[in-house]
């Protein structure tokens, strides 16, 4: 039985500006080429779950907009459970990304309708575990990890202050400065050069990813966050799930876009 996971979080649709490099503040660069792409932390986690072949409930808020048809594409295509989405008057969230030509890349969220998620809004169903980031109000994501059924996984991204203790943390570097707890499980991302995970602040393993060719940053910590997870509620040691959760995420930083570089399960277990 593949493990049940709920996402409660964002939902944007991404559009993004790939460049020979970054502008400086206050410069305009030209040339640029022109992307919409389904995005936002959560969507991205869910179709990552998804197509590493967890049964996945999303739970978020789109506007009635084009741009919510745009960005539920990849959720319906990889078979995720939309039925409790909340449908608002406010714009769907967008993030405007500059991708530079060694992909590094730059994100801006106006969040729109993802900041209408509240408490009231979240229906969790059963499952074996329920994943939230921080790109929802606060109060939705204290609420999910006082309620959630099965073991509560937060991605502490972007960093945003107090959060709540969850089972298992997930922080890139800068965002683990921000932890306003260091307790329990964390695993700490260090981009191409791979991830550990601390157990009340004694390392319990480290994982470095296979080397690629970056293309595109965008995503990768969230190809990363969903293939732990998954891999964690189907049982692997943490040592395993550590090296899988690498290899996802240096397989996404090796693709453009957002949602249209998650790999999948047969892909990332090809690369191990
Ligand atoms: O983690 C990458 C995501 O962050 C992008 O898809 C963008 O939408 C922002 O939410």
């Amino acid at each position: 039985m593949p493990a049940r996971l709920t996402i409660v979080g964002s939902i944007n649709l991404d559009l993004v500006a790939r460049t020979a490099r970054l502008p400086r503040p206050g410069e305009t660069v030209t040339d640029a080429t022109f992307s919409q792409i389904p995005g936002g932390k959560g969507a991205n986690q869910a179709v990552a779950a998804a197509r590493l072949g967890a049964a996945v409930t999303m739970i978020g808020s789109v506007g009635d907009d084009d741009f919510a048809r745009a960005a539920l594409v990849e959720l319906e295509a990889a078979g995720v459970d939309l039925s409790r989405l909340k449908r608002t008057a406010a714009t769907t969230g967008v993030a405007l990304i500059t991708v530079d030509a060694a992909g590094e890349n730059d994100i801006v969220v106006a969040p729109g309708a993802n900041s209408e998620l509240g408490p009231a809004d979240v229906d969790l169903p059963d499952c074996d575990g329920v994943l939230c980031q921080l790109e929802i109000p606060l109060e939705t994501v204290d609420h999910v990890a006082e309620t959630a059924p099965g073991e509560f996984f937060l991605n502490a991204a972007p960093a945003r202050g107090a959060v709540p203790a969850a089972d298992l943390t997930i922080v890139n570097r800068f965002e683990l400065e921000e932890l306003t707890h260091r307790d329990g499980l964390i695993a700490v991302t260090h981009g191409a050069a791979g991830a550990i995970l601390l157990d009340d602040g004694e390392e319990v393993a480290r994982a470095t990813p296979p080397p690629v060719q970056a293309v595109d940053g965008t995503a990768a910590g969230d190809a990363f966050t969903a293939c732990l997870v998954v891999s964690l509620l189907e049982g692997l040691t943490r040592e395993d799930a550590l090296r899988r959760a690498c290899a996802a995420g240096a397989l996404a930083a090796s693709r453009f876009g957002a949602q249209t570089s998650l790999p999948t399960a047969q892909e990332v277990d090809a690369v191990l």
